[in-house]
């Protein structure tokens, strides 16, 4: 079951429990922290886990790890849910030798209380552990933390890839007999959420690492990708570049319902003519799944009644979290309702245009209740 190859081993945990990653982010499918265990003459530990998971974690790294000591462990990521255990893992095997960046260091004294015994590697550095096992270190800074690098194991043409290539959902059965398309959804959501904001690190890092033969991501979230390498790489790449595919995102936020009357609508037009979309309520449903869609689809259409002169304040911060994660590349639409003076829809093309973003047209604001009459849309095609 944890066996990747005859020199590594698959030694992360489920968690089923945790309600928000990050505090932010549901996961109704859970989430894996991954570790590695690598073995030549010497034996390397890459990462480690959650801090609610020590006891399972240590205790799968053991069983594992058989009669060997584990003479490093590779930081390649300092986000607590991988570096929690750092100071677990020093304590169950204290000669153990940290190998991380420069930038890690301060990190890991500053969490752990950790100094001694650490080996600050280089670009292109590599590490030895006999038997023909060898770990080269790429760093990736900003994807999405600035101490992050990569670990490749060039024998099995493997990279060990912090979260790039990572996505929600627990990984069951053997970890690198997983369908892509089992986590495309939430790959994406995982992108666009965390790592959306980091669209060119990301490809600084794609390109770096095009000139490894890699036959193998083992990334720390979900599963270890290898027959469907391609399809993750692909999704990361069109993601990174923020090229979103044909279709339309509907959000929107509404306290009477008449704004929602409009944004179903639109969604029904769209169904009617054949074109992709995805609809959300951004006061019922955490807005991680629209910023999703968003990224997903070339096309934002948002629904915002007006509120105190300004966009209602779900959809105000969507926007933000747009203008935050610097999305690119989108054509726009916005509409909503108002009572006395609209606002919403001008403040909403306002923020899309300073995002470079293509107004569809000038948007549509109606008094009051939701017509089809008032309420003409435009042509998405
Ligand atoms: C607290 C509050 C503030 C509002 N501020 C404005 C406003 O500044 N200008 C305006 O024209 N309408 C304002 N409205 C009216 C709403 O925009 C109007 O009721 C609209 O139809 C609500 O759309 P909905 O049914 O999609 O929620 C406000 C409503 C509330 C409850
Ligand atoms: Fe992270
Ligand atoms: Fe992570």
């Amino acid at each position: 079951m944890n066996r990747i190859t005859e020199t590594i081993r698959y030694v992360g945990v489920n968690d089923t429990s945790k309600v928000l990653f990050e505090s932010l982010w549901p996961l109704p499918k859970g989430v894996s922290y991954n570790s590695y265990l690598v073995f030549g003459q010497k034996t390397a530990l890459v990462d480690t886990a959650d801090a609610a998971f020590a006891e399972e974690y240590l205790a799968k790294v053991k069983a594992e790890a058989g009669d060997r000591t584990i003479d490093y462990l590779i930081v390649n990521h300092m986000e607590p849910d991988h570096s929690a255990l750092l100071g677990r893992v020093r304590e169950e095997w204290p000669q153990i030798r940290i190998v991380t960046t420069a930038k890690a260091v301060p990190m890991i004294a500053g969490y752990h209380g950790l100094t001694d015994n650490i080996e600050i590697v280089k670009e292109g550095d590599v590490l030895d552990l006999g038997r023909g096992v060898t770990l080269q270190f790429f760093f990736a800074p900003m994807v999405h933390w600035p101490e992050v690098m990569v670990t490749y194991y060039a024998a099995e043409k493997t990279l060990f890839s912090a979260d790039a290539f990572g996505t929600f959902g627990v990984v069951e059965g053997k970890v690198n007999a997983c369908k892509f398309e089992d986590y495309r959804e939430e790959m994406t959501r995982y992108y666009a959420n965390i790592v959306g904001k980091f669209g060119a690190p990301v490809q600084a890092a794609l390109k770096k690492l095009s000139g490894l033969e890699i036959a193998r991501v083992c990334s720390t979230h979900g599963p270890v990708w290898e027959d469907e390498l391609g399809d993750v790489i692909a999704l990361y790449d069109k993601l990174s570049k923020y090229e979103g595919e044909r279709g339309v995102c509907i959000v929107y936020g509404s306290m009477y319902g008449n704004t929602e009357k409009a944004a179903k609508a639109l969604a029904a037009s769209l169904e009617r003519k054949g074109v992709p979309f995805a609809i959300h309520n951004l006061c019922t449903e955490n807005y991680s799944y629209a910023i999703a869609d968003a990224f997903k689809y070339d096309t934002i259409a948002a629904g915002a009644p007006t509120y105190n002169s300004e966009i209602f304040p779900p959809v105000a911060y969507f926007i933000s979290s747009l203008e935050a994660r610097c999305l690119k590349n989108r054509r726009f639409f916005a509409f909503g309702s108002y009572t006395w003076a609209g606002m919403s829809v001008r403040k909403m093309n306002e923020r899309a245009q300073k995002l470079g973003f293509e107004l569809i047209s000038e948007g549509v604001s109606f008094a009051q209740g939701y017509s089809p009459e008032k309420v003409i849309f435009p042509d998405f095609e």
